[in-house]
């Protein structure tokens, strides 16, 4: 049984779908992150996930239960929904200290009172917040209040929780630790996780499952491994991957002798140099640990990404190649293509 299973679902607000037919399966104990550029619907997916906000059409059901199915008349309030939620704004009672923030979900849900403490305590003890607990929210940093904020929530053992960019206002030194702090969570609770994020490095790292969206619809849906393996379409394979993937035009010389799909994506990292096809060194960029090496192959140019350092310099010519299944070729309408090119070059 799926932990959350949408069909078809769409939401309009009056203009253009905010989402628009979104079919998706979240697996129990998936942490399945929501990616994609500002204003696809990541959000309004996740406020209809949580009860926030009803589907125009469709349905959506969590665990066995049907929660929203315009349909049919049925719709199950937030409160009914047995699912937790940390937003951006993460706002903690300020006049409450760290323990008694936890116990606050708890309380209403009337836990008589040595279970609650024994709950809090250990909470606590897993997000390694136990040393704060008798400090207010202002006496904390930005990352030591949104553990709170997740100790607050895996109080109430919700079956779901519900993310969206909850790391979005730390700085990067605190994002990866609270990356890192999420994993643990999602290990040790097993708590079914859907995270919302622009971040695609976020995503890589973090999900067991991604599902890109893009103007409302969805992309794609897989592993971390398979989106960036084997994107849907150019779309996706231009969202992930860092330095982006070069897009050659199939028409041109270059992009015929790479096996002439109307658009062909070769990733910097995919590319190698030393044989092959002539190129010319137009610039060397260190990136700290990498480095970048912009070619010029006739008209086109292509980024070269490695993790040692090129002894190249500007206007040198250079031989590169890149393995025919690292190719990634894409139709008209920028769907992949499943074959296997064959390239005219050896
Ligand atoms: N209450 C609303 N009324 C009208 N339009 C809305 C409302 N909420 C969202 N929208 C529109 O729906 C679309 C999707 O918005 P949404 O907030 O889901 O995007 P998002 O993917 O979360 O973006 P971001 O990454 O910027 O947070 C946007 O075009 C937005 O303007
Ligand atoms: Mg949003």
């Amino acid at each position: 049984m799926p932990a959350i299973e949408l069909t078809d679902i769409t939401k309009s607000y009056g203009g253009p779908a905010a989402v628009g037919g979104v079919t998706l399966r979240v697996e129990d104990g998936d942490f399945m992150c929501l990616l994609g550029p500002s204003g696809c619907g990541k959000t309004t997916m996740l406020r209809m996930l949580a009860g926030l906000e009803t589907a125009t059409a469709g349905r959506i059901a969590i665990g066995n239960r049907v929660v929203d199915c315009p349909a049919t008349g049925v719709f199950v309030g937030p409160e009914k929904r047995k699912l937790g939620l940390v937003f951006q704004s993460y706002a903690l009672w300020p006049h409450m200290t760290v323990a008694r923030n936890i116990e606050f979900g708890l309380r209403l849900r009337k836990i008589p009172a040595a279970q609650m403490r024994a709950e809090v305590a250990e909470v606590m003890e897993k997000l390694s917040i136990a040393k704060y607990a008798d400090r207010y929210p202002s006496q904390l940093s930005g990352g030591q209040q949104q553990r709170v904020a997740l100790a607050r929530m895996l109080a109430v053992r919700p079956d779901v929780l519900l993310l969206d960019e909850p790391l979005s206002n730390l700085d990067a030194a605190l994002r990866l630790e609270m990356r890192a702090e999420l994993r643990r969570i999602h290990e040790e609770f097993r708590t079914t996780i859907v995270f919302v994020t622009h971040d695609q490095w976020e995503a890589m790292t973090l999900a067991t499952r991604i599902a890109v969206m893009k103007d409302g619809l969805l992309q794609q849906v897989g592993t971390p491994d398979d989106i960036y393996a084997r994107p849907a379409n150019s779309f996706v394979a231009r969202f992930i991957g860092n330095p982006p993937i070069n897009m050659i035009d199939g028409a041109g010389d270059l992009g015929r002798s790479l096996g002439g799909a109307p658009l062909i994506g070769l990733r910097p990292e995919d590319i190698r140099l030393g044989h092959g096809q002539p190129a010319t060194v137009r610039s060397v960029m260190p990136t700290g640990g990498s480095w970048m090496v912009e070619l010029a192959v006739g008209v086109e140019r292509l980024l070269h990404s490695t993790q040692t350092r090129p002894d190249l310099r500007a206007g040198q010519p250079v031989l590169w190649s890149i393995a025919p299944d690292h190719l990634h070729h894409f139709d008209i309408n920028g769907s992949r293509l499943q074959r296997t090119p064959q390239l005219c070059h050896a």
